[in-house]
Parts: structure tokens; C-alpha cells; sequence
């Protein structure tokens, strides 16, 4: 599975998440406590609201637009479980984070050989 490089650890020395928008979908990275890392949707499952503009509690999102509330690490929507946040796979080398730029695991649904051209996006909420 293809990863691309989206970050340093050394970029979450002053922040915990960081959102990106990476073919067009929202994930964001996220540095637990512990240190390590995980990736996830950050896009509401109602109407596509960037999480991170909303309030982040400790592993808890509430969207701003309608207060769905999800629990970011695990994905799960505490409003309406079937509106699951997906991970992406995640890796450092030598200090660098890649993601896949597709969730799992229905990531290999699409074709992304060809990624030359498609366009990163980067925001960072200060978090
Ligand atoms: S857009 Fe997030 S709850 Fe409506």
C-alpha cells in the first residue's frame, strides 16, 4: 500500500492533530500521549465539517455544526454508530510521517498508482 509523506514528528512538538486534506478527503494526524501516532478521518459523516474546527476534548470531537460527537481515536460517531470515522495506515521513517492517502481497509477499492499531480492541503487548528 502507498503511503505519502505528510508531516514530521517534530511538527507535534506544540500540537496534538493536524488536518490535511489529501485527494480531496480530510485526515488528520493525531500524536497520543504515549507519543505514537494514528490517522483518521476527520471529516463529519453528516455533512463533511472538518473536525478540527470544532472542539477536541481529550480523544473526544464535537462537529460545530450540529454537535455530532465522535470518539477520534476509535472512529466511532456516539450519535449514530454507523457513521465511523476510518483510520489510515501510518508510518515514520527517519522522523517522517506517511499516510495512506486512502482509508483502510477500503483502500484498495481505488486506483491510486498514479498519485503525480493530485493536491495536499495543509491546516493547522493550533491544537
Ligand atoms: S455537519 Fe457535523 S453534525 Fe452536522
Amino acid at each position: 500500500m502507498q503511503h505519502i509523506r505528510l508531516a514530521a514528528v517534530s511538527d507535534f512538538t506544540t500540537t496534538r492533530i493536524k488536518s490535511f486534506r489529501v485527494f480531496g478527503r480530510k485526515l488528520a494526524i493525531v500524536k497520543e500521549e504515549s507519543g505514537s501516532f494514528y490517522a483518521t478521518e476527520i471529516s463529519c459523516k453528516h455533512q463533511n465539517i472538518d473536525l478540527t474546527t470544532g472542539r477536541i476534548e481529550g480523544d473526544m470531537a464535537t462537529c460545530p455544526a450540529h454537535r455530532w460527537k465522535y470518539n477520534i481515536r476509535t472512529g466511532r460517531c456516539l450519535n449514530h454508530p454507523m457513521a465511523m470515522l476510518r483510520r489510515h495506515g501510518l508510518k515514520i521513517e527517519s522522523g517522517e510521517i506517511f499516510v495512506t492517502p486512502l482509508p483502510l481497509p477500503d483502500a484498495e477499492e481505488e486506483d491510486v498508482d498514479d498519485m503525480d499531480g493530485w493536491e495536499v492541503e495543509f491546516k493547522d487548528p493550533g491544537r
